[in-house]
C-alpha cells in the first residue's frame, strides 16, 4: 500500500496541534531558561520523566543558577543527584559550569556548535537545549524521534547506530518548521512516552501523524524500531556489610575511576561471604565483631553489569577509628576471633579486605548519612533497613 506522504508544514501542524492540547505539564518548561533545560536534560538521560521531577526541583532549589553550581563542593552536588545514578554526569555538568563561568562569562551559549564544547554536552544535548531554550532548528535525537521515525519510515536498520541518527536527524530537520523547534522536539518526546509507546502496544489510533506512519499503514508495527541482539551483562556476586554499633555505621569512600566512582557506600566485598568469612572480613578491616546477621538478598542491574547481593548485619564492639591497612592487610588476618562469635577453627585467609577495600572507612551516625553523604541505589534495600 502506498502511504500518503504529509507535506512537511502539514506534518508539522498535526504533531503541533497534538501537542497544544496533550503535552505533559512538565516543571523544566514552565521556565525554559538554558540552565534548566540543561540540568533537566541531563537528568533525563536514562531515567523516567516522573522520577526526575523531584530531583530537578531539589537541584534548582539548592543550585538555582550556573554559578552556585560552579561554586558547589563536591558532596554537595553528589547530595542531590543521589539515586539518580550515571555519577559522572552531574560531575560534568559542575565542570561544565566552572567552564562556562571562565570561558563564556557565566553565560550560557546559545547555539549548538558552541554548546558542544560544554563538559558533558553531546549531540543530543546540545541540540535540545539549543532547540528549547533558542529555538535553533535541530532536531534532538534520542530514544523517542528514533523510534517514531523508524515507524513512519519503516526504516530497516538498527537503530542504535551513527548511521540511524544520521538518517532521523535529516528526516525531522525536513519537517521541523522554521518557529518552534523546541515545541516540535518536545511534542516528538511526548509523542514517544505517551502514544508511540517502547514496548506493548503504540496507541496508533491516538497518533496524530498516523495517515503518514508506514508500520501503522502496513501494520509492521511490532517489527519497528529494529535493534541488535542485546549484549549480556556479567554477574557479579557481592557481600555488602553494615557494620554498627549503638551511635554509628561503617561506610567508606568508592575511588575516584570507576563504577560509582567517588560515592559512598557500605563495605562490600567480591563473592558471596559464608558467616565465618564475613566475619573475617570485617574484622580485616579493623573491627571486632559481637555479632553477626544474615540479611535478605538484593539485585542492582547496572547498564552492563548486575550486582547479586547477600548482606550482613554486623553489631561491633564501640567502633573505633580504623587502623591504616598495611596493619590490618597485616595483623588482624592472624588475630583470633573474639569468643563472642568463635565458634569453629578459621580457615579462611583469603576472605579480608584488600589494603584499597580498607580505605577511607568513615564511622558516620544515622542522621549525617542521610543528611550528607550520597549512597547510590545500588544500597538501597541495606539501607532501608537501618531505621
Ligand atoms: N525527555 C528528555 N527531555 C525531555 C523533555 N524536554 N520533555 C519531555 N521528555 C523529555
Amino acid at each position: 500500500m502506498n502511504m500518503p506522504e504529509l507535506h512537511h508544514e502539514d506534518f508539522s501542524m498535526q504533531l503541533l496541534r497534538w501537542y497544544d492540547t496533550h503535552r505533559r505539564s512538565l516543571p523544566w518548561r514552565e521556565d525554559p531558561t538554558p540552565y534548566h533545560v540543561w540540568i533537566s536534560e541531563i537528568m533525563l538521560q536514562q531515567t523516567r520523566v516522573e522520577a526526575v521531577k523531584d530531583y530537578y526541583r531539589r537541584f534548582l532549589h539548592a543550585l538555582p543558577d550556573i554559578a552556585a553550581l560552579a561554586q558547589a563542593p563536591e558532596d554537595l552536588y553528589m547530595k542531590y543527584w543521589e539515586g539518580l545514578g550515571y555519577y559522572s554526569r552531574v560531575r560534568n555538568l559542575h565542570k561544565g559550569a566552572i567552564q562556562i563561568m571562565e570561558e563564556y562569562h557565566g553565560i550560557m551559549p546559545d547555539n549548538s556548535q558552541e554548546l558542544l564544547k560544554i563538559a558533558g554536552i553531546g549531540p543530543y544535548t546540545a541540540a535540545a537545549i539549543a532547540s528549547i531554550a533558542f529555538g535553533e532548528r535541530i532536531p534532538a535525537v534520542d530514544g523517542n524521534l528514533l523510534r517514531i521515525f523508524a515507524r513512519l519510515t519503516e526504516y530497516n536498520g538498527n537503530i542504535k547506530t551513527d548511521a540511524a541518527k544520521k538518517s532521523a536527524s535529516a528526516w525531522f530537520l525536513e519537517h521541523m518548521p522554521s518557529l518552534g523547534a523546541g515545541d516540535f522536539n518536545q511534542a516528538l518526546m511526548d509523542l514517544g512516552a505517551m502514544i508511540c509507546i517502547p514496548n506493548g502496544t503504540p496507541l496508533c489510533g491516538q497518533c496524530p501523524l498516523n495517515i503518514c506512519c508506514h508500520a501503522f499503514g502496513h501494520e509492521t508495527i511490532q517489527t519497528y524500531p529494529m535493534t541488535a541482539p542485546k549484549k549480556q551483562r556479567t554477574v557479579e556476586d557481592r557481600t555488602v556489610f553494615l557494620i554498627h554499633d549503638d551511635m554509628k555505621i561503617a561506610i567508606r569512600k568508592r575511588p575516584a575511576r570507576g563504577l560509582l566512582a567517588g560515592l559512598y557506600e557500605f563495605p562490600n566485598t567480591e563473592g558471596h561471604l559464608l558467616e565465618k568469612e564475613a566475619l573475617r572480613y570485617v574484622q580485616s578491616l579493623g573491627f571486632s565483631p559481637l555479632r553477626i546477621k544474615r540479611l535478605p538478598e538484593a539485585k542492582h542491574i547496572f547498564t552492563h553489569k548486575e550486582w547479586h547481593m547477600i548482606g550482613y548485619e554486623i553489631l561491633a564492639d564501640e567502633l573505633a577509628p580504623v587502623p591504616p591497612s598495611s596493619y590490618m592487610a597485616e595483623n588482624v588476618l592472624n588475630t583470633p576471633l573474639t569468643d563472642a562469635i568463635r565458634q569453629e577453627p578459621l580457615q579462611i585467609p583469603d576472605a579480608a579486605a584488600s589494603p584499597d577495600e580498607c580505605g577511607k572507612i568513615l564511622l558516620v551516625s544515622l542522621k549525617s548519612l542521610k543528611e550528607q553523604y550520597s549512597l547510590p541505589s545500588a544500597f538501597r534495600v541495606y539501607r532501608s533497613l537501618l531505621q
